[in-house]
């Protein structure tokens, strides 16, 4: 048996965990022999692959990044304008594989998806930090961007109660808030904006006085893709040829600004940016990256194809790719996080909640 791995999108911490997972239980269980491809769909566009032995997978459990490389701009449907997803079929058969491991998130599985239809056996495995892949409750990378952050909420507390200053902090996470929901929950913010509520910037700054005027300081965790009521999102540039065109980044400074002709205190804006995706996964991502990557394996081993391994209620399952390709699992007022956040009277921003 000959199996690829592909690593694509945007890395995440996790990566080498699952590559890892996947590779050494196909050896180990099926004595297959592992063909990398490099840099994402990119390698199977320009015919670029390594093979993976079980020693290359030793040491590489606890590594951020990705050893194959990624890319978050290559799709065969539309690379450079043109439709070279023949060429890369034509290049799968060359290889001679028997599968197509994908270890993406929306955008690397809905190209998935579309080459599934191909006659190419494709498995999914879901990544993101953003943790917005429909069907599955989890993706690895979340839980480490999410310990990231809320460390940051942490030293932005020390620092904005000793000036007495309203501390904003922008996350990742594009159209979801997952990302600052679970670390603004887990920092203690008081309050969290994220896209799936656009915010009214009064309410917001009553919260930061009320707050700041309780114990001197305000936390507002603020999601990339929100935006204000009547408002527009942030957009730091629009990639054309990539399957995610829209790069989100700078409503913290712009919240800064808003809040600014609202209140008196100051008010300082923090952007983590790529510091939430790099390094070291939590032990948690590690687990959860090799029980999903030893369960796609299997189903390469059963002939499961045209899917993507997922966790539900803490049981790993899969569901077919088209199922994922091209949608966002956002936050609703029925997730539990969601729910405790507002109970704990964390604002989301929203008058009369
Ligand atoms: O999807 C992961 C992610 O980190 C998003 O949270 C973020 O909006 C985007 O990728 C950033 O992309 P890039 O690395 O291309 O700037």
């Amino acid at each position: 048996m000959r199996v690829g791995i592909l690593t694509g999108g945007g890395d995440c911490p996790g990566l080498n965990a699952a590559i890892r997972a996947v590779a050494k239980s196909l050896i180990l269980k099926q004595k297959a022999e592992i063909i990398g491809v490099k840099d994402g769909f990119l390698g199977l566009i320009e015919k670029r692959t390594t093979t993976i032995s079980y020693s290359d997978c030793s040491g590489i459990l606890n590594l951020g990044g990705t050893i194959l490389g990624t890319h978050n701009r290559a799709d065969p449907f539309n690379h450079e304008g043109r439709d070279v997803s023949s060429h890369v079929k034509d290049y799968y058969d060359t290889l001679g594989l028997d599968a197509l491991v994908v270890i993406g998130g929306d955008g690397s599985l809905s190209i998935a998806s579309e080459l599934a239809q191909m006659d190419m056996n494709i498995v999914g495995v879901p990544k993101t930090i953003d943790n917005d892949l429909m069907c599955t409750d989890r993706t690895f990378g979340f839980d480490t961007a999410t310990s990231i952050v809320t460390e940051a909420i942490d030293r932005l507390r020390t620092t904005g109660q000793s000036h007495k200053r309203i501390m904003i902090l922008e996350t990742m996470g594009r159209n979801a808030g997952w990302i600052a929901l679970h670390s603004g929950l887990a920092g203690g913010a008081d309050s969290i904006l994220i896209p799936e509520h656009p915010y009214n910037i009064e309410e917001v700054a009553r919260i930061c006085q009320a707050r700041s005027g309780d114990k001197g300081y305000a936390l507002v965790v603020v999601a990339e893709g929100a935006r204000p009521q009547g408002g527009s999102t942030v957009v730091r540039e629009t990639i054309a040829d990539s399957p995610d065109p829209i790069r989100f980044g700078g409503i913290g400074e712009d919240l800064k600004r808003q809040l600014e002709k609202h209140i008196d205190a100051e008010v300082r804006a923090t952007n983590l940016g790529h510091i939430q995706r790099g390094g070291t996964p939590t032990s948690f991502d590690r687990i959860f990256a090799t029980e999903v990557g030893c369960y796609a394996a299997k189903m390469v081993a059963n002939g499961e194809f045209g899917k993507v391994a997922i966790i539900r209620n803490n049981t790993l399952g899969q569901v077919p790719l088209s199922k994922v390709a091209n949608k966002t699992r956002v936050v609703t007022e029925e997730d539990i996080s969601y729910m405790t956040a507002v109970n704990m009277g964390i604002s989301f921003g929203i008058k009369q909640q």
